[in-house]
Formats: C-alpha cells, structure tokens, sequence
C-alpha cells in the first residue's frame, strides 16, 4: 500500500509501492507505448468486464500488440485486485506495456509485455456536480486526430488530454471538451459528452475521432429502452452552448450533468432528461447480467 492507499501488482504478483516497478527501458515508460483499462466495481462485483475486455483487444490490435495474457487470467486479476483492497466498491486499472527493448522506436525486440496493475477505493466526485450540474470549457487544444494516433486507442499517450485537462482546472472546471481539427466536438479528457436538444438525445459520432466509451454505449441503449430519440451525430461548441441540456459519462463519473460550459450557465441542470437517463443507467449498473 502506498500513501495514497492504492494496491499494486506486477505481472500478476502483488506488490507494495516500493517494488511496484518495472525497467526504464520498458516502452511503456519510454514512448507511452501502453494500453489500459479501468474497471470499477458494483455491489462488489466487476461491472461491464466483458466489454472493458474487447476495448482492451482493440486498443491492443490497433497497436499490433496482442495480448500476450488470456481474458480469464486479465478477468481473474481484475477480481483478485479487488478482493485484496477488501472492502468497499474499487477502481481497478489495468496497464499492459509494450516490454523492454533497446532504446529504439523500433519494438520489435519487445518480447514480453509487462502488466502493471493500480487498484484504489471507488471515487466519489463532489455530490454538488450532480445535484447542480458541473463546469466544463471548451478547451483550445484540438483532439489529435483518427489519422493520428486514434483516440479510439485507450494508450498509455494521454499527453493531449493532460494538456486539455491543464486548459479546465486553470478555469476551475472538471473537464474540458476537446474539439477536432474540423472544429466539431469529440469527447472530454476522461468522458464523453451528450447534449439534448427539443427532446432528441445527442453524442459526437466515433468518425469525430473519440474513445467509444463503455458508459456512452451503455446510454445509447437506454436511451433507446426508455424511449428517448438518440443520434449520434456532427456537433459544433455553439451546439453544446445552446443545447437545453448537457451531460458528462464515464465509468467513474456515471452520467454528470453539465451546469456551465465556459462561462455560460445553462438554465437545466440537471435538466428532467438527463435524470431519467441518469436513473436508467443506474439499474444497468445493479443489473446482475451487466456484472462478472
Ligand atoms: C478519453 C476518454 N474518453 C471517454 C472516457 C469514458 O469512457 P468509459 O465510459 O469507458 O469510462 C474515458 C475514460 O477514461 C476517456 O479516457
């Protein structure tokens, strides 16, 4: 355990902070040639592993680094982190480095993969951004695009965000929305962004370039159970501006209604939409067949 009350593990084997280590000539650390996962717990169980999993494979693909473990030794670890927290919901990150290799872009010499695993206590955010809704800017620093490094791979290169989210935090804001080089929004730092407008839910469309968030596919289908027009769609900062209601998802965060985008306060927050959105999502969350 360290200061921060976090648990660690190296390649499966547990570990106290000051051992939680691996080479600096691990690719991970050298070029932020990584991928990673978070899994969070419900009611003690993993919640959504199986589709934390497949997003892992893809990052994984895109990146030409198969996975060298299996999915039951990853969903196995997962559970292991959890249970030596012992006690209460976790937060459970899965890193899966490039491997050590000569100090070269060239990784061909990576053989083996290092998995570095960081389990912490679930974390609340203020109650105050979900009662009254959150502030968010829009941020100047553009979203690197698809034909860049895509920002559909959840890597260990989350430089851009850092930056965006430096953009958010000078302006006391918890996120910041990035938009692409077209100028048409994409996602936050860590979540991604729904507005409504006149009845009709709406989310950039992954061709914008975005991470395919767990919680924003789970939305899109409530939307749809709860019978609510959903569109994945082309959105610009004046969209967002004058939508009647804006909210944030992640697996942490749930879905956030948004109060203030720069220094605009919108008029719902949260408005009635997002909490029956909010509300569904909720019995997703405590629905057995979403837990392993
Ligand atoms: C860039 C980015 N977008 C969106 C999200 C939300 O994804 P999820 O709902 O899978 O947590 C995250 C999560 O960390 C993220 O890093």
């Amino acid at each position: 355990m360290s200061d921060y009350g976090y648990t660690f593990s190296i390649n499966g084997e547990f570990v106290d902070e000051s051992d939680a280590k691996i080479s600096v000539l691990d690719h991970g650390f050298l070029f932020g040639d990584s991928i990673y996962e978070v899994v969070r717990t419900v009611d003690g169980r993993l919640f959504a592993a199986d589709r934390h999993l497949k997003r892992l494979h893809n990052s994984a693909n895109a990146l030409g680094m198969p996975l060298q473990r299996d999915d039951e030794w990853l969903l196995q670890h997962w559970r292991d982190m959890h249970a030596k927290r012992g006690g209460g919901e976790s937060y459970l990150r899965i890193i899966i480095t490039r491997g050590v290799g000569p100090l070269s872009l060239d990784f061909s010499d990576c053989e083996t993969q290092n998995v570095v695993g960081i389990a912490k206590p679930l974390n609340r955010w203020p109650d105050e951004d979900y009662a009254h809704g959150c502030k968010i800017v829009l941020a100047k620093l553009r979203r690197n695009p698809k034909q860049s490094t895509d920002p559909a791979i959840k890597s260990g290169n989350y430089l851009n965000n850092v930056m965006a989210l430096k953009e958010a935090r000078a302006q006391g804001a918890t996120e910041a929305v990035m938009l692409n080089v077209e100028g048409n929004v994409t996602e936050a730092t860590t979540s991604n962004i729904f507005m409504i407008k006149d009845g009709i839910v709406k989310t950039p469309a992954l061709k914008e370039g975005l991470l395919e968030g767990v919680t924003r596919g789970f939305i899109l289908e409530v939307c749809r159970d709860v019978g609510l027009k959903c569109e994945e769609a082309v959105l610009s900062g004046a969209d967002l501006l004058n939508a009647d209601e804006v909210f944030i998802t992640g697996t942490t965060r749930d879905v956030m209604p948004v109060g203030q985008i720069n220094e605009e306060k919108l008029s719902r927050a949260p408005g009635s939409l997002t909490i029956k959105i909010a509300n569904a999502y909720h019995e997703v969350l405590h629905d057995p067949k979403n837990s392993q």
